[in-house]
Formats: C-alpha cells, structure tokens, sequence
C-alpha cells in the first residue's frame, strides 16, 4: 500500500479543502495589501466579503478585471471568483464576517507621521460590535491598537502585520517566514481564530502583545533599508578604492550572521513602505523624546545615493544642459506598476533642474507617473526613449531591459553611455558593443 503524503508535500491548496471549517473574512481596503491577502485567503477556501470605498474600483473586481499589476494576482482572483464578494458597502460584511482585516494605507502626513485618518474611519464603522474584531494589517505606529482598544472596549483587536513585498506578493503570503500575532487577553479567542487561518501555511508564529507586534512591522523594515543603505555606502567607498561592490556583498551574505538578502547596491530604495515606515519610526521615537540618530543616517544615505547618478552622467557629459537623457524604468522596483516614492520622480526632477530634457520608458508604470515626471516625455518603448540619447540610466531592473538589442541601442543613441543603477546589465556586453559603462560601486 503506497504510504500517504507527508503534509509538507501537499499543495497549500489541498492542506486547505483538508481543512472542516473555513472562516469567513471580512478585507476592508482593497489596495495591494487587501487584494493580496482577499486572493489568498479566498485560495485557502475562505468566503472573502472585502469592501472598498471607490465604486469603480469595486465595479472592475465584479467584473474580473484587476486594478493593480502584481504577479498571478489576475489568475488567483479569477480562479477564486466564487469565493470573492466584493461591495462598497461595510453591513454585508458585518453580517458575513466577525474578524475584519483592516487593509487601508496609512500615508505619512507632512510631520513625518502616520496618517491614521482611514483607519479611524474604519474602526468608527465597526465600534458598536462585540462580536467582531479588527485585525490590522495596515501598517500603523505603536501605541495605534492599544488607543483603539481604549476608546472602543467592545471591539476585539488583533494586530497582524503584512510582510509582503510588492511583485512577489503572492508567494510572500502563501510561504511566509513568520506570522506576527499580536492582542492583549480581552482578544486572545480572536488571535488564535487568526493564527488558525494561517494554519495550513505552516509558518513559525510569533503570537505576542499588539505593541511589540507593531514594532516588529516597523523595525524589520527599517533594518532592511538599513541594510540597504549600508551596502549603499560599502560600494561608494568601493569605488574610491577599487573594490567590487557586488563581490563585496557576495562574501559577506555567505556569513549566517549577515545574510545575502537586501545587501544589492543601488540608486536608493523607494516604495509605498521603506520610504514612509523608516521616517514613521524615526518620529514615533523622536515624539517619545528619543533620538534615533541611525535611521536618520539611513535616510540621508538613500537620498543622496539617488542623486550621484546626476554626478556620474556629468563625469561624462560635462554640463547637462540640453542633454537628452533617458530613464528605463520608473516603477520603484520591476513586477509592479506603482510609483510611490520611486527614484525615478526625483532622478527626472533633478535632471531638468540641471536643464535636461528627459525621455522614460516603463513596461507598466509609465503611464501612472506622468504627472509625476515634471514634464519628461513618456515613450512606448525603450529604443524610442533612447532614439538620440546622450546618456540612458537603468533605474528599474526590468527583464527586458537586459534582454534590450544594445547593439541596435548604440546605433540610435548620440552617445553610447550607460548608467546601471542597478547593477543589472552585462556590463561586459555592453564594453564589447562600445558604450561607456557606470555600475554601482564597481
Ligand atoms: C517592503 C518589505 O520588503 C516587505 O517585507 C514589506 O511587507 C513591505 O515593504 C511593506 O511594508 O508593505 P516592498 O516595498 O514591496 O516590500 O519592496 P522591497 O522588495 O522590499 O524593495 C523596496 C525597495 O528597496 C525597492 O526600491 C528596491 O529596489 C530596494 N532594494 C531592495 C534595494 O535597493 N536593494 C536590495 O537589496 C533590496
């Protein structure tokens, strides 16, 4: 007789139709974060009642389509449509779900700190309840679930942090590192109904107290631009020295202590977290009378890290003035079509300002940003955006733009000049074909 699989085997699928009782869920919020996890958990065969405030947003999901470009996210929706019930109204959820995952952003507002304004208009929705509870996925400061659960005592309150990353999203949800659970003992029975609903992912849990669970949310991500930045600064020392930045992080990843991950150098992180949730930290510290000197270096490192690549094009063009330069990419990283706080807004302001007229090509974003771009012209493709160029910068490390013809991209630009802000392109291939070459700390 063949022997049963051993659970590891099984498909996350299949471990979830093994499951008796599937808990239904109510996702308030429907960006990249609601989405995800609305897809994910309809996947582990929960009903999935989300809402969100814009009615044409809720209107595209009814209809199958999918307002933000992630990876498999189109297919896991249409594959779980039976399951997602999508409404711009908060009672249907109510009536369907007692735990309410709270997915909406949390911008940060001039000060440096969290908005918090979509968040409280959530919990004013939910506050009369007892037998629902909120469980935040929104990333909020420390000290924001305990507020919550003073001022509403009927309501449970879980926090529950998201650790996905935007393009990778699906995969980041279905094999997390870890599960942060955190609630204080009113709302233990709702937090073990959470971590139930992770159950058949398998996942260390870290079931914990709701301010240490929010503050591992904001620590993790700014050790991870700290970790960035260092490595920023490792290769900006290389190239006064001699040294290969990539090589330089190659031996030091391979130490257990340190880790390969977020150790590429580069023009500087962006997004819709790193970004906001580094200086969210830094001023939760400073309005507790705490001065958080490291993340306040990170910050600066990252800002200037953007800007040498104007030095690195001026090393070669002289003056920028009337220079035709063009950016490939605008999206703050590749497999996705947002811009926030993308380096490609500040590297397109800063070289007009040194009188450049700027082109961009993006394979998704482009069209997103173009009122972010200060007047730069969008192409439609990356041999238009570079037809007559005197420099191009790879700011995105889309796959396609190594896979470019650069022989035929030599042919069409005014001069062969190349910054990699990334590291990506074969830089071999592309002294071979005649451009003048310029990586990160090489
Ligand atoms: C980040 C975290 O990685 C997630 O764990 C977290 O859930 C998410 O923020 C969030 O708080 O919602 P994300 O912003 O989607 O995810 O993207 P990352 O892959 O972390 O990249 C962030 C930025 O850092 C990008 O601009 C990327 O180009 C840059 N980066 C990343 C580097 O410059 N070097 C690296 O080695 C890694």
């Amino acid at each position: 007789m063949p022997s049963p699989p051993e659970p590891e085997r099984l498909s996350v699928a299949s471990r979830a139709s093994n499951s008796n009782r599937r808990e239904p869920i109510g996702i308030i919020g429907l960006g990249y974060v609601g989405l995800v996890t609305a897809a994910c958990l309809a996947d582990l065969g929960h009903e999935i009642h989300a809402r969100d405030v814009l009615p044409e947003k809720v209107d595209s999901l009814r209809r199958g389509e999918t307002p933000i470009h992630e990876p498999g996210l189109t297919e896991l929706l249409a594959r779980n449509r039976e399951r997602l019930h999508f409404t711009t109204e908060i009672a249907p959820v109510l009536e369907q779900a007692q735990l309410l995952f709270c997915c909406v952003d949390t911008p940060p507002t001039y000060s440096g700190d969290a908005d918090l304004s979509r968040v409280e208009s959530v919990v004013d929705d939910l506050r009369e309840s007892r037998e629902h509870a909120i469980v935040m996925k929104s990333t909020v400061p420390v000290g924001t679930g305990r507020s919550i659960a003073r001022r509403h005592e009927s309501l449970g309150y879980v926090s529950n942090p998201e650790f996905l990353r935007e393009g990778t999203a699906l995969a980041d949800f279905m094999t997390p590192d870890r599960v942060v659970v955190g609630a204080e003992a009113h709302s233990q029975p709702f937090a073990d109904r959470v971590e139930r609903l992770y159950g058949p992912l398998a996942a260390p849990v870290v079931s914990t107290d709701v301010a240490s669970a929010e503050m591992i949310k904001l620590a993790s991500n700014a050790f991870l631009a700290t970790k960035i930045s260092f490595i920023n600064e490792i290769a900006n020392v290389c190239e006064e020295v001699g040294a290969d930045v990539d090589e330089v992080a190659r031996g030091m990843g391979l130490d257990g202590r340190i880790g390969p991950h977020f150790l590429r150098p580069g023009i500087g992180y962006g997004g819709s977290c790193f970004p906001k949730d580094v200086t969210a930290l830094k001023q939760l510290a400073g309005n507790s009378g705490y001065h958080f000197q490291l993340l306040t270096a990170v910050i600066e490192v990252n800002e200037l890290q953007k800007r040498r690549t104007i030095g690195k094009l001026q090393k070669h063009l002289g003056s920028l003035v009337g220079k035709e330069i063009a950016l490939l990419g605008v999206a703050f990283k590749p497999d996705t079509d947002d811009v926030r706080e993308a380096t490609s807004l500040v590297l397109a302001g800063r070289l007009q300002g040194e009188g450049a007229h700027v082109r961009v090509y993006d394979p998704v974003a482009a069209d997103r940003a173009r009122d972010l771009l200060g007047g730069a012209r969008v192409c439609d493709s990356a041999l238009a955006a570079l037809d007559g160029a005197d420099g191009a910068v790879l700011v995105t490390e889309w796959q396609e733009f190594r896979e470019l013809d650069w022989v035929e991209a030599k042919r069409r630009m005014a001069t062969a000049l190349v910054v990699d802000g990334r590291n990506f392109l074969d830089s071999e291939m592309l002294a071979a074909a005649g451009f003048t070459y310029e990586g990160v700390g090489r």
